[in-house]
This record gives C-alpha cells, structure tokens and sequence, in this order.
C-alpha cells in the first residue's frame, strides 16, 4: 500500500488501521509547513509505526517520490498529500494551498504509469458550491450537486476557496484517469474529520482545549458568529468509511464521508463545558473568520455502499476530552 501524506492526521490513522491488517505501508510525506504533519521521528500521538516490520517512511515531497518510483505494484494507492491547514491557511494563504493543484497532477502522471490495482483519492466537502450553505436557504450536500457530466443540470458551482478548486479539480482528473486509462478509482469528500490528536489549527481540539484550559469560566469565546454549522464526523469513523466503500466505486465517482447532523460552534463548545461539569456563555469572535455558514452531508449514497458513521458527536467529544486533560 501506497499512503501519500500520511504523517498527517488522516494519514496517521489510516497507517495505524491498514499496518493493523497486516499490509505493508509506503508512507510518503515532507513534512510540510502549514499543515498537520508530525514526523514519525518525534513519535507520533497514538501509536507508534515503527513497531511493525511492514512500515517504510519516505520523507520526501510525493512529486520526487513520483519520479523516481515508477513501481507497479501497489494494491491501492492512497492518495492524502495536500496543503491545507485550517481556516486561517485557507482564507489567507490560498496560493500555498494551490500548491494541490500540481501535486495531483504529479500524482495521476504517476498512476498513469505505475497503475496502482486502486486510487483512494481525497477530495472535501470544500468542493461543493458555497451558494448552497449559505444562512438562507443551505442543504444538506447531496453528491449529485457537483456533476462534471456536460448534459446534466446541476453542474460545478464555485467552491470554498482555492482549496475547494483544486480539490474539484483532483475530482476531475480522477474521472479522466478512469475514462482515458481504465484506472480503478474512488474519491471520497470529508467533512469535518475530527480527533484527539487533530492539529490545533482545527476547531475541534482548540475548543476541546479552550474548554479544558478555562473550566469553570462563565465565558468561552469560539470563532466567526459561533453559530456557522459543520457536521464532525469521527475520524475513525472516517477511516471505517474508506475501507468499507473503497472497493465498490472504480469510476472516480465521489461519496460523502459524513454524519449528516448539522452542528453550531457554539453548540460543540456548550458541549464540551457541559462534558467537563460547567455552564458558561459562549460568545462568538467576530475578527475571526467562520468560512461558510452550513455545511453537511447527505448519508443517502454511503447508507447504500452500506456504510453509517457510529460515534456520536457527544462521544467523540467525551473521548477527545478524556485524552486531552492529561
Ligand atoms: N481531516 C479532514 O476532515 C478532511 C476533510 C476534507 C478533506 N480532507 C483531505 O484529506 C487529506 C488529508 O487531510 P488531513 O486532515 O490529514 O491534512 P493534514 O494537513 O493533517 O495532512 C496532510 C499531509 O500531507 C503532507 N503533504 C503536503 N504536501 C506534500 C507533498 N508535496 N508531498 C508529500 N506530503 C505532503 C503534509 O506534510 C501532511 O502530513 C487531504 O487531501 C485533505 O484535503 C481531510
């Protein structure tokens, strides 16, 4: 196996799961600045790769790796490399962040020569069009509302940012890859993945923190109006995802990973206080940006690839505040 990107924090728990089922795992990863890379030598939060004889760390840029590595046999390539960063890297930095755009085009050249047997590539939700998650009138994001197919209505709309474009793009040229070189790929778009040993640039563990820190407080002030909703879904819930669908979509096709529960900022923050014994206020920072206002996803087609997303956001809050306090 084949994971780009994985000193970060999918990446991390996708190595733990796949060396956990007996695979060997190529990780490659540079450590790039603004994103939520840790090193494999500074010992990563939850486990340690180096126990197993199946784990290889290459630190380096994937686009060097890609040249020099034409290999063919890779059972499934996991295609997670990307600069992205939290809200701050992708509202104020978004020629780094456009970065993406050449390194999937690095990855499919390399695809197209080495064919893995499978592509899992990562898009996000950040694709889908900001005119359907604003305060009036936002949906639930159903996978038809991006459409590359030139005769269907519904079409692309502008995504979040440069993050959102080139992740649209990354969807498109995995359809090419399919349509014009018969690789087997399937794309999948996260929401807000969260986890105990997410970076502080998220919201979840710097509100987890916050909460934590400020116990006891009558006020905890949380980003943007505090009323900007996403839908948290369990990392390992995420991760449970892949591997239960991974297999069954070869066109690029692209499925959520996602709870479909909208939930406000300052409801997370009310319940973590709430998890960790107090009541306070919670007060938006109106300097700080919120990004789009709604933004969740549909369930149906992961339901019928037989796949439901089981951590409770209360539960995953409740572990995430249990790791964190010591
Ligand atoms: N975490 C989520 O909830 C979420 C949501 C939507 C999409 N995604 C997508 O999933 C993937 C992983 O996200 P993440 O949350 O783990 O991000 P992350 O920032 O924690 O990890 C990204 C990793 O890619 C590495 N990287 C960047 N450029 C590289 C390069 N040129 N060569 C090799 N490695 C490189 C970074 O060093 C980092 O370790 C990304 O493609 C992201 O867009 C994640």
């Amino acid at each position: 196996m084949l994971v780009t990107g994985a000193a970060g924090f999918v990446g991390r728990h996708l190595t733990r799961r796949l060396l956990d089922a007996g695979h060997e795992v190529h990780a490659v990863d540079n450590i790039c600045p603004l994103t939520g890379a840790i090193h494999v030598a500074e010992g990563w939060p939850l486990f340690e790769p180096r126990d197993y004889p199946g784990f290889a760390f290459y630190e380096e840029d994937c686009r060097e790796w890609f040249k020099r590595r034409p290999d063919s046999d890779f059972d499934c390539a996991f295609h997670l490399a990307a600069v992205v960063g939290g809200r701050l890297v992708i509202e104020n930095n978004p020629l780094a962040v456009a970065d993406d755009l050449s390194i999937d085009a690095a990855y499919w050249q390399w695809a197209k020569r080495a064919r893995p047997a499978r592509s899992v590539c990562f898009s996000s939700s950040a694709a889908y069009p900001v005119s359907l998650q604003r305060s009036e009138g936002y949906v639930l994001l159903r996978e038809s509302m991006i459409s590359f197919d030139p005769t269907s209505a519904s079409g692309i709309g502008m995504p979040d940012m440069s993050y959102g474009w080139a992740k649209l793009t990354a969807e498109y040229l995995a359809r090419l890859a399919h349509q014009k070189h018969g690789l087997a790929v399937v794309t999948f778009r996260p929401f807000s993945g969260y986890g105990e040993d997410q970076d502080d640039t998220y919201p979840f563990p710097s509100i987890c923190k916050r909460v934590l820190a400020q116990r006891g407080a009558p006020l905890i002030e949380v980003w943007g109006s505090g009323r900007q909703m996403r839908d948290f879904i369990h990392i390992e819930d995420c991760i449970d995802g892949v591997l239960t669908m991974m297999d069954k979509i070869d066109d690029g096709d692209a499925v959520n990973l996602s709870t479909g529960v909208f939930t406000s900022f300052s409801d997370f923050a009310r319940l973590a206080a709430e998890l960790a014994g107090y009541a306070p206020e919670v007060r938006g920072l109106s300097d700080q940006p919120e990004g789009v206002f709604a933004r969740a996803g549909d369930t149906t087609k992961q339901a019928a690839l037989a796949f439901t997303a089981r951590t409770s956001f209360r539960q995953g809050v409740a572990r995430a505040l249990e790791y964190l306090k010591v």
